[in-house]
């Protein structure tokens, strides 16, 4: 997505103003709100616009204001650093950052239409063999990207063998799935169509519905204008992939990190030093708390039963490997139970507990816990209203494949 003209106007402006810094948030349907801060305070403009009736003199008076106000913020009444407080943001800030607007990466394609036609794939279930199951059956952005159960339902009831991770904010993980199987959101997002405990459809089958019905053809051609053929494959990755690097949800911790040290609370900036103090941080880092490293783990379940996930072992052969899976991301982390690889914790207190002894050695005392469990909650985020405005499908044809239930 690319910024409305007004605000790279303004941000333009801002650049020449000393000591301000400026953090776009949101810039979509009519709600354009920016962000920015300076001397360590931060102050919040909020314009509601329609996109197509925006002003323009509106904006240069906004921006005016705003100036007026950067540069008395700066130059008559100068705020008093509050040390501790700039010093919990600066230390938070080595191992995190702010959520970016959206995750594409330079020079990836980024068109609305192949947003659009990604949302579409994300929603449709005719992609799988009975018809039933699309991507948001198991990855429901109404429940924070996930199916809340242990183990996600496939293909005719089967059950898989791992709890489904998130989608919102994954485009931002160094690797895809618990073992890191695949690169990124692109490649991910053409296996569970072709997995037979999920989706169970073939290449053929999923060309064969999309290029029945005309809409498609029409959508692949205006969200792939320069590519030889369309409506191939690879390019229902690509298309949906597009639409998860906008699944981000920016929390008030954002806010924190963007400067405003006022949007957590004191119990959620303790529960942040515990987190920091007992070395949650060292693992759960990134702009996503976590999906950049891989670390060692079997759940409690699994000890007790003497069955554990090899995880990315079957996918190196390599013996350091055994039982090593993705560092998950903690954003939304209180909506996205139950916990762990084979989802076999509902309580995120227990899982804290769990993780705390296993990977730090460290029983946590209640105080600590709960600390943390108030710092956590502060991490859940907005969901983009784009992503929840249902698109509508296009009907089947005659030349649609029917539902097969086997
Ligand atoms: C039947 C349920 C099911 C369906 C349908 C499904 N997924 Fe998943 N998804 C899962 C499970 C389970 C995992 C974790 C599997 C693993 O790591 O081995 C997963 C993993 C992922 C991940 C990796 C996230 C991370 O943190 O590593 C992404 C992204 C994702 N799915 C997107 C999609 C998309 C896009 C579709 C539709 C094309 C889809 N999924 C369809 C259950 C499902
Ligand atoms: C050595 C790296 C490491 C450290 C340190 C660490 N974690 Fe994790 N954490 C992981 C890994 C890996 C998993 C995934 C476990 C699995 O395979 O089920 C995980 C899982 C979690 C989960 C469950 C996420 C989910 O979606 O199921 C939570 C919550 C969590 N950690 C919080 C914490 C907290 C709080 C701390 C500090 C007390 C912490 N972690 C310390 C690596 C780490």
């Amino acid at each position: 997505m690319t910024s409305h003209p007004a605000v790279t106007k303004i941000q333009a402006f801002w650049k020449t103003v000393p000591d301000a810094g400026i953090v776009l948030k949101k810039n979509t349907g009519p709600l354009l709100e920016i962000v920015y801060f300076s001397m360590g305070k931060t102050i919040r403009i909020m314009n509601y616009v329609k996109k197509k009736h925006i002003s323009r003199p509106l904006v240069f008076v906004s921006a005016f204001i705003v100036l007026l106000s950067v540069m008395l913020l700066t130059h008559c009444a100068a705020p008093e650093k509050d040390a501790e407080l700039t010093g919990l943001q600066e230390r938070a800030l080595r191992f995190t950052s702010p959520l970016p607007e959206d995750a594409f990466l330079e020079g990836m394609p980024r068109s609305q239409a192949l947003m659009d036609l990604g949302k579409m794939l994300f929603y449709e279930p005719r992609l799988s063999k009975s018809g039933l199951i699309s991507c948001n059956t198991c990855h429901n952005l109404a429940t924070f990207g996930v199916d809340q159960l242990p183990v996600s339902i496939g293909h005719m009831w089967q059950k898989g063998p791992r709890n489904a991770p998130t989608v919102f904010n994954a485009a931002l993980h160094r690797t895809q799935f618990w073992d890191g199987r695949e690169p990124d959101v692109e490649s991910q997002a053409l296996m569970p169509i072709l997995d037979p405990l999920e989706m169970a459809a073939t290449q053929e089958h999923v060309l064969a519905v999309l290029s029945s019905m005309p809409e498609y053809a029409e959508r692949f051609q205006q969200a792939f204008p320069d590519a030889d053929q369309a409506l191939v494959y690879e390019h229902v990755g690509v298309a949906i992939g597009a639409f998860e690097r906008i699944l981000l949800t920016p929390s008030r911790f954002d806010d924190f990190l963007s400067g405003d040290a006022g949007a957590l609370t004191e119990k959620e900036k303790k529960g942040l030093e515990v987190f920091m103090d007992v070395g949650c941080n060292s693992c759960h880092g990134g702009p996503a708390m976590g999906g950049q490293a891989f670390s060692i783990f079997q759940t409690p379940a699994e000890r007790a039963s003497g069955k554990s996930d090899p995880g990315r072992f079957d996918i190196t052969g390599n013996p350091l490997d055994m039982h090593a899976f993705k560092v998950p991301s903690l954003l939304n982390i209180t909506q996205t139970y139950p916990y762990l690889h084979d989802g076999s914790v509902w309580s995120l207190s227990e899982t804290v507990d769990i993780v705390a002894m296993d990977m730090l050695s460290r029983a946590l005392t209640p105080e600590e816990n709960a600390l943390i469990l108030a710092f956590l909650e502060a991490l859940t985020g907005e969901i983009p209203p784009y992503a929840l405005e249902l698109p509508v499908l296009p009907a089947s044809t005659a030349d649609t494949p029917r539902p097969v239930f086997d």
